[in-house]
């Protein structure tokens, strides 16, 4: 049997935890930013491509080209086409620790989103929620609430442009999946097997 002994650091740690959330200890410390209000420099655009990439589940790519094209596809048509619906945590260094991206256009029905085959899939489901987003925090900044701050900045502009909802689509088994519940989004639609099983999930505004 385990000593009670041995159990308290891991309370304290857990407790830790539930206390920097709960009370945005980090937040106070990272500030967040309208991509268009930041100026243009290469360290901002250096500091986005790190979060993108430290944070995609795809870490290796066939060649310079196949990475390129991904990283336009998930970060650099959103911040090219969308730049108002794109916000920037910065530490007080000016580090960017993470970001979030999105799109008032459904990509079910937009032509510059065709790629994104999973979206596809769930057809006019997403009709109700058309905007979408993609959030990532750098992994030392995670678990503090931020992710949690970009979304309800996202959420305000759009319910002042009168969208009506918002959706992502992820795993069915991702850990983020906590998180986007946790900040009003529900399951409306599953689909595929196994490691490639999507959900939609979707909050009303
Ligand atoms: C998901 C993510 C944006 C949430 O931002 P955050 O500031 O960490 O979120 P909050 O502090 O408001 O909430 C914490 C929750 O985020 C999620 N989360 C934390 N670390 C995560 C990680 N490495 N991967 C996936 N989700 C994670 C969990 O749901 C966590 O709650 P839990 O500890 O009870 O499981 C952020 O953790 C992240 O960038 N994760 C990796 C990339 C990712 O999954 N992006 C979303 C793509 S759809």
């Amino acid at each position: 049997m385990i000593h009670p002994h041995f159990l308290l650091p891991l309370r304290r740690a857990r407790l830790y935890v539930w206390f920097i959330r709960r009370s945005g200890f980090m937040s106070t410390h990272v500030r967040i930013e309208r991509y268009t209000s930041l100026p243009s420099t290469e360290a901002l655009k250096a500091g986005l491509e790190c979060v993108f990439f430290t944070s995609s589940n795809t870490q290796v790519f066939s060649s310079d080209d196949a990475r390129s094209k991904f990283k336009e596809r998930w970060l650099g048509r959103y911040l090219q086409h969308d730049p108002h619906y794109a916000y920037v945590a910065l530490s007080e260094m000016n580090d960017v620790v993470g970001y979030l991206i999105g799109s008032t256009d459904d990509p079910a029905i937009t032509s510059r989103f065709a790629d994104l085959a999973y979206d596809q899939t769930f057809g006019a489901l997403s009709q109700n929620y058309p905007a979408h987003l993609h959030v990532n925090i750098a992994p030392h900044h995670r678990g503090c609430g931020l992710g949690a701050e970009l979304i309800e900045r996202f959420v305000a502009d759009l319910r002042k442009g009168c969208v009506p909802g918002v959706h992502v689509v992820t795993s069915k088994n991702a850990r983020n999946v906590g998180f986007y519940n946790r900040n009003g989004f529900r399951e409306i639609a599953a689909n595929g097997v196994g490691e490639r099983e999507f959900v939609l999930l979707a909050r009303k505004l």
